[in-house]
């Protein structure tokens, strides 16, 4: 359906779980508290969303977390969300740890696409921004996924004096492999704002320095904000997510469903749906069904994101509890 300015909102980023196996400084910082279990929706409660969903027109879901293969099961949802009327695609986004475990499952269940976030290809600094000493497991989750032949995406967010000297070696991985690099603007979500982005057009500017001018490719990608660039002799392409400074809300499609059911109209704002009470109560009276949650959400989606005025941002939850 159309937004109330014209935008075809198509694309659900669905939150499965705000756990995570990893602690990113800027996204899940150690300690922090995560939501009861009983708020969380069940598969069965996500399903029903996504079914309202895709009668709205709806007919993408990323499933995110926190981490998504901490939840349990969770190659069955993909499984149950692709089974749905109207879905066209569902894929994931994960921190890769436990992906090469869960890879053939994610396989069968009929995943269509996998993102995985990758900062650094440096142990140590892999521990530094995560917290965790897993760069082997992820980097042989990246080349179990290159041998399934499923279309793969890695995410990387550049933050400046910290991993901004290895703008090039991750560019390499779509040059020697086919998949894509997407390097990502720090948004200021939580944590993300004590780290001010290195701005998307400075990362590109790396890139050509050590790969010359990339040529814009137009291909289709998905149906995410990136622009992408195709360098000679490169086997996948380089894309720009410039969240903060080049705002692409003019063609944004999305809505998000957080785990605790709220569905999210805009990133910057706490504004959207609370869908976990009309979900359990469904049937028992006449309050306002979940699809016409949905449409109202999708409705009242606000025009554009204010990351450059950051006293207007009113989103007080942490990146790994909207699932990016
Ligand atoms: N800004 C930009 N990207 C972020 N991510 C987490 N927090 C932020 C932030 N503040 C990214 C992770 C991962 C994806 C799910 O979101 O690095 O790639
Ligand atoms: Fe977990 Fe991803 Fe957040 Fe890192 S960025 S803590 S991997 S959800």
């Amino acid at each position: 359906m159309k937004d109330s300015f014209g935008r075809e909102i198509e694309y659900m980023r669905v939150s499965v779980t705000d756990r995570c196996s990893l602690r990113c400084r800027y996204c899940m910082p150690e300690g922090i508290k995560l939501t009861d279990r009983n708020e969380i929706l069940s598969f069965e409660e996500i399903v029903r969303v996504c079914e309202c969903a895709a009668k709205l027109g709806i007919n993408t879901v990323r499933v995110t977390g926190g981490e998504p293969l901490a939840r349990k099961n969770c190659p069955k949802l993909i499984s149950m969300i692709k089974g749905i009327s109207g879905i066209e695609k569902v894929t994931m986004t994960t921190n890769g740890v436990l992906l090469r475990e869960h890879l053939d499952e994610l396989v069968l269940a009929g995943i269509d696409g996998i993102n995985i976030s990758l900062d650094t290809l440096k142990a140590e600094r892999y521990e530094y921004i995560t917290g965790r000493d897993c760069l082997s497991r992820v980097t042989g989750a990246v080349e179990a996924c290159l041998d399934t032949g499923i279309s793969l995406k890695i995410n990387s967010v550049i933050i400046s004096g910290v991993n901004d000297d290895e703008i090039a070696d991750l560019a390499s991985l779509a040059k020697e492999n086919p998949l894509d690099v997407r390097f990502i603007e720090m948004m200021p979500i939580g944590s993300g704002r004590d780290y001010p982005p290195l701005r998307g057009e400075d990362v590109r500017k790396r890139v050509e320095a050590e790969f010359g001018k990339g040529k814009k490719d137009i291909s289709l990608h998905g149906k995410g904000p990136a622009r992408y660039y195709r360098h000679d002799g490169f086997k996948g392409s380089i894309g720009y997510i410039d969240a903060v400074n080049n705002s692409f809300c003019s063609s944004c499609n999305r809505v998000r469903l957080t785990s605790d059911g709220k569905l999210k109209s805009c990133l910057c704002y706490d504004e959207g749906a609370d869908l976990k009470e009309a979900l359990r109560t469904e049937g028992m009276h006449d309050g306002e069904s979940v699809t016409d949650l949905i449409r109202e959400a999708v409705l009242s989606k606000p025009l554009m994101h204010c990351f450059d005025e950051t006293e207007k941002i009113t989103e007080k939850k942490r990146m790994v509890s909207i699932g990016g």
